[in-house]
């Protein structure tokens, strides 16, 4: 009987010590211990005017904080933001994310607002990806790409944040469903050191990675598995499908690739963001947030040119035009799809 209970004992400290290994070599232990997060600290960013307007520009133009989070209008071919809500929150205009997801109301008011939030707390919810509560936040908020941000842009951003008009809007919780809630505690990672941006002397290519990064071009023009993973070796290759109260579209090849956008050149580029319309004909669909990025200056839009030019070249047809089939490269539906 001892005996017995001996080896039953064994028994399952083998099993939970497999267990244990397989948590370890698969989801890790984050799932159930929480996020990985540094303490809060005090510090605080000085409001300059130079702050101010770099802050203004990086939060509507170059990050872009405000397109997510400020309800649109996505009748309108601009999808203009609702008057009077800038930064004040509302839905996530991607319907095929797992579960309900809302960008908060990031607006000083103290009721629905960031108006209790110290700066820290936005500092690491930006760049870090813990929310002001301590909750793993889903990473459609791009605090992957925003890890990256120099220390003076986020002080800027979150100067910025300070200085929009209070706007009291109650915006509900995300609610992210199992065990996804749980997965995506495996993603915030703490940022210890400094960080900066590459200096003016930098080469374009490495310029044009920092500030391609910020805009987040990456998370819709690189397709990502049903793990919610890029697939390697598509880097900027499109072909991501996204749905929304605008329609259905799939995101375009960026790469030169003949299945890409080789024939375009700097000017026509800024020129297609400035206006959506691709050699001033084709128009693109919203969801394709030219009418933010239009407001990037041409250097910042010509450094992200720059950047994509030397992205390697990925042989990808995607196009709109044409009715979906599946893609076995990217393992979405979309135009051309069986081509590839
Ligand atoms: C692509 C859309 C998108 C962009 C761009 C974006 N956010 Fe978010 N953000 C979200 C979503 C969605 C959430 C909510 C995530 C959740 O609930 O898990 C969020 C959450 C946050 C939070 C956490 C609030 C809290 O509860 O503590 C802060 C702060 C924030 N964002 C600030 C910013 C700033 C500043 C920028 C620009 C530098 C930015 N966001 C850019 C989508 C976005
Ligand atoms: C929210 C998702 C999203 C983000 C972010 C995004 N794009 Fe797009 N992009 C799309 C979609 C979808 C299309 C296809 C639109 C269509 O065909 O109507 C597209 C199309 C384009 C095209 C047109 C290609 C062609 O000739 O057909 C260019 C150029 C482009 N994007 C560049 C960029 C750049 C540069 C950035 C970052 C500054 C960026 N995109 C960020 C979704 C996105």
């Amino acid at each position: 009987m001892k005996r017995a209970a001996k080896i039953l004992g064994v028994l399952a400290i083998m099993l939970v010590a497999v267990a244990c290994a397989g948590i370890t070599a698969t989801i890790g232990w984050r799932p159930f211990l929480g996020p990985k997060a540094r303490p809060l600290t005090n510090r605080t960013f000085e409001a300059t005017p130079e702050r101010l307007k770099r802050g203004e520009y990086i939060a509507n133009y170059a990050a872009p904080c405000m397109a997510c989070h400020t309800p649109h209008d996505w009748s309108k071919r601009d999808a203009p933001m609702i008057p009077g809500m800038l930064g004040a929150g509302g839905p996530f205009p991607l319907t095929n994310v797992p579960g309900k997801l809302y960008p908060p109301n990031l607006t000083p008011d103290k009721e629905t607002g960031a108006g209790t939030w110290t700066d820290d707390q936005l500092a690491r919810a930006i760049r870090e990806g813990i929310g002001h509560d301590g909750r793993a936040l889903f990473p459609a908020m791009p605090y992957d790409n925003f890890r990256h941000m120099s220390d003076e842009d986020l002080a800027s951003v979150i100067v910025y944040l300070r200085s929009l008009k209070p706007v009291h809007n109650v915006v509900p919780k995300s609610e992210i469903i199992f065990p996804v809630k749980y997965l995506i505690r495996n993603e915030p990672q703490p940022v210890t050191g400094p960080v900066s941006a590459p200096p003016a002397t930098a080469d374009a290519v490495t310029r044009g990675k920092y500030v391609i990064e910020r805009a987040g071009c990456r998370d819709c023009h690189t397709p990502r598995d049903s793990h919610g993973q890029r697939i390697p070796g598509l880097d900027y290759a499109g072909g991501e499908l996204m749905e929304g109260n605008f329609a259905t579209v799939s995101s375009m090849n960026l790469t030169t690739d003949p299945t890409g956008i080789p024939y375009y050149t700097k000017e026509m580029f800024i020129q297609t963001i400035r206006t959506g319309k691709v050699g001033g004909v084709r128009e693109l669909s919203p969801i394709m947030p030219w009418h933010v990025f239009r407001g990037m200056t041409d250097e910042d839009l010509g450094l992200i040119f720059d950047y994509l030019r030397s992205v390697k070249p990925v042989k990808h047809s995607v196009d709109n035009s044409e009715t979906p089939t599946y893609c076995r490269l990217c393992r979405e539906m979309h135009g051309l799809g069986e081509k590839n």
